[in-house]
């Protein structure tokens, strides 16, 4: 099973592919509706997601896998075939998002500070989610920079929940995408970059040291993390090339080699910003892991704005979809630049 999961993981990070994150919950998908003026219903979050799912040229050449909430997974396109099938028909694999969100985490931080829940049932949850056609999963970790944050307790908490959930994907022949994201957005965010590297290296240290302990196999998991970049709210942003730089830094002090690839979150950069770290990243090379994207909001605002919940504007949210996607491709490549974005 070991190595069948190490090609399946493999796949996820082919040259110049990575994943689409469309597994936003009920209420963040909400909120990215409310930002277009559409109400959320089960039909306008099938119409939106049988969009992107159905623009073909940019899932076909740029998109490996697409990560899913439940409701989609079960979900059928207008003319009545299974979303799984619509993805699995453009060459990408079906993902699910598996956690059941990030709760406050008891304790004397729990105003900030979540550990991550969904553990109780998940091997059959993970059963039924193979049977629907799932060949991996996600679990998302959030930890927090404030004032006495993150704590010991919470990154612990949440770096063994990763490795659970780790190893019962893999028991289950799923591929684990192991989420732990520190917070560059939200209430706190004051952060400069170098505290986010040294919480960055302290959480995925700890994580790989669980995954060890629980016998995670290595070649056979995704590393999603988020950049090493200043919290929103700082004053003093860095500039991409020191992004770059101590992004890659930290990923070579805390990765083991044997893993296939990272892929990025976007985490609250702009589209372009999302884009540029990485090609960056990879204009750098000399790792031992492929650097892609696994980006949500950086691969669909432009989508969403461009589609506007109109049927007769489909075909502009599919060109912005696969305009986005094929950046960052180049990106992934290290061969994005400003005049390609432009070109488009
Ligand atoms: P963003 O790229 O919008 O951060 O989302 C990726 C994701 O899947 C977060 O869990």
């Amino acid at each position: 099973m070991t190595e069948k999961l190490a090609d399946i993981a493999a796949a996820m990070v082919a040259p110049g592919k990575g994943v689409l994150a469309a597994d936003e919950s009920s209420g963040t998908i909400k909120k990215r509706f409310d930002s277009i003026g559409i109400a959320s219903t089960e039909d306008t979050r099938r119409d939106y997601r049988e969009m992107l799912f159905s623009a073909r040229e940019g899932m076909k050449n740029f998109v490996s896998g697409v990560i899913l909430y439940d409701e989609t997974l079960r979900q059928k396109a207008m003319d009545g075939t299974p979303l799984v099938d619509v993805i699995r028909a453009a060459g990408a694999i079906p993902g699910i998002k598996v956690d059941e969100g990030a709760k406050p985490l008891a304790g004397p931080a729990a105003a900030i500070e979540k550990v991550t829940e969904g553990l109780d049932g998940l091997r059959e949850r993970l059963g039924e989610y193979y049977r629907l056609g799932a060949r991996f999963a996600k679990w998302r970790a959030v930890i927090t920079i404030a004032d006495g944050t993150p704590t010991w307790n919470c990154i612990k908490a949440n770096a063994h929940a990763l490795a659970r959930y780790a190893a019962l994907c893999q028991e289950a022949g799923i591929v684990p995408i192991v989420e732990p994201e520190v917070l560059m957005d939200g209430a706190h965010a004051g952060h400069d970059i170098d505290r986010c590297y040294e919480v960055t290296e302290w959480t995925q240290h700890t994580v790989f040291r669980e995954l060890y302990e629980a016998r995670v196999a290595l070649d056979a998991i995704i590393l999603k993390p988020n950049m090493i970049i200043a919290g929103q709210k700082c004053a003093k942003q860095a500039k991409p090339d020191q992004v770059a730089e101590l992004t890659v830094k930290c990923l070579k002090a805390t990765v083991p080699a044997a893993v296939p690839g990272i892929a990025f979150l976007s985490g609250g950069q702009s589209d372009e910003q999302a884009t540029q770290n990485l090609s960056l990243m990879n204009e750098i090379g000399g790792v031992p892991w492929k650097l892609t994207f696994s980006y949500g909001r950086a691969l669909q605002a432009a989508a969403l704005k461009a589609w506007g919940g109109k049927t007769e504007n489909v075909a502009a949210g599919q060109r912005a979809f696969t305009h986005r996607a094929r950046m960052n491709s180049l990106a992934a490549l290290g061969e994005w630049n400003v005049q390609q974005e432009k070109a488009a």
